[in-house]
């Protein structure tokens, strides 16, 4: 895979963020308030939500196809906690083969039809022994070990500044609301450095050690592109991972999606009640 080749060539990466954003304006005409992604597990999240238009995406212009088992694969547009929700049930990932500019493509059609703010949601591993399978975390960094990045291809204005600033990806003012919120709620919320490696596989013992030398507390398959995008669009970002498993060096076990999606739902609750509390305050 050449995760470097944009998917559809000839249309331009700007045109195909146009007509996206264009039809699917004249679906859903309302004005959004904020975005949102749902990973592996968390996208029950759209059933709260009330004056819902569900699109799969498969029927937006451009939108790459979802594949994973358990990602229902749609876009829900409605309310949630008095906001305008523009919710991403499932995303796109690298290791299916998508190009990485098609992966983030929901994310530019988010900034066209005027969000500036953005939740990511996802499933990942801890790392470090304090982040045991349950727990909640907030993303303060990322590492991209994805081996190349969403904005990589041909310039053009319109996609923002060609070399984005990553000096604070993941918004300080909203990390500070949201351990605010956890604080009030109960909710322990930890910090922790994101990687992002492309995946399927999980990692082997080597390679948790590798991660943990680089300053990695967790890790996943996905957030990464999607911030780097939002970042070069100047949107605000806040990241928030279920840690579904634990990896640690003499300690490896066996790990399956099934276990992952196990997880993800048990701790769903809990990761709701977080987020909608977060959107509430937004
Ligand atoms: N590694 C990578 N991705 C993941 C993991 C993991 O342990 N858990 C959930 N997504």
């Amino acid at each position: 895979m050449d995760v470097n080749i944009i998917t559809e060539p000839g249309v331009k990466l700007s045109q195909q963020v146009a007509e996206a954003a264009e039809w699917l304006q004249t679906r859903d005409p309302r004005t959004f308030d904020l975005g949102v992604v749902l990973g592996t597990g968390l996208g029950s999240l759209v059933d709260e939500m009330t004056d819902t238009q569900r699109i799969s995406y498969g029927d937006i212009p451009h939108f790459p196809h979802s594949t994973v088992k358990f990602h229902a694969g749609q876009l829900v547009l409605g309310r949630l906690e008095g906001k305008t929700l523009f919710a991403m049930q499932g995303r796109f990932h690298g290791y299916e083969g998508h190009a990485l500019q098609a992966v983030t493509l929901p994310i530019r059609v988010m900034h066209r039809l005027g969000m500036r703010t953005l939740i990511l949601t996802n499933a990942a591993g801890g790392i470090r022994p304090q982040l045991t399978p349950g727990s909640i975390a907030l993303i303060t960094d990322h590492l991209n070990l994805m081996g190349s990045s969403p904005l990589t291809g041909p310039y053009e204005e319109t996609l923002g500044t060609r070399f984005p600033d990553m000096s604070e990806p993941y918004s300080r003012r909203l990390r500070a609301l949201a351990l605010r919120i956890a604080l009030d709620l109960g909710i322990p919320l930890h910090e922790s450095v994101y990687a992002a490696v492309i995946g399927p596989s999980y990692e082997t013992e080597a390679e948790i050690n590798m991660l943990q030398v680089l300053g990695a507390d967790t890790v996943g398959m996905s957030v990464v592109p999607e911030t780097l995008v939002a970042r070069q669009l100047d949107m605000e970002v806040l990241g928030l991972t279920a840690v579904t498993d634990q990896a640690l060096p003499g300690a490896m076990r066996p790990l399956s999606h099934e276990e992952v999606n196990r997880m993800a739902a048990e701790l769903g609750p809990r990761f709701r009640r977080l987020l909608r509390a977060i959107i509430k305050t937004l």
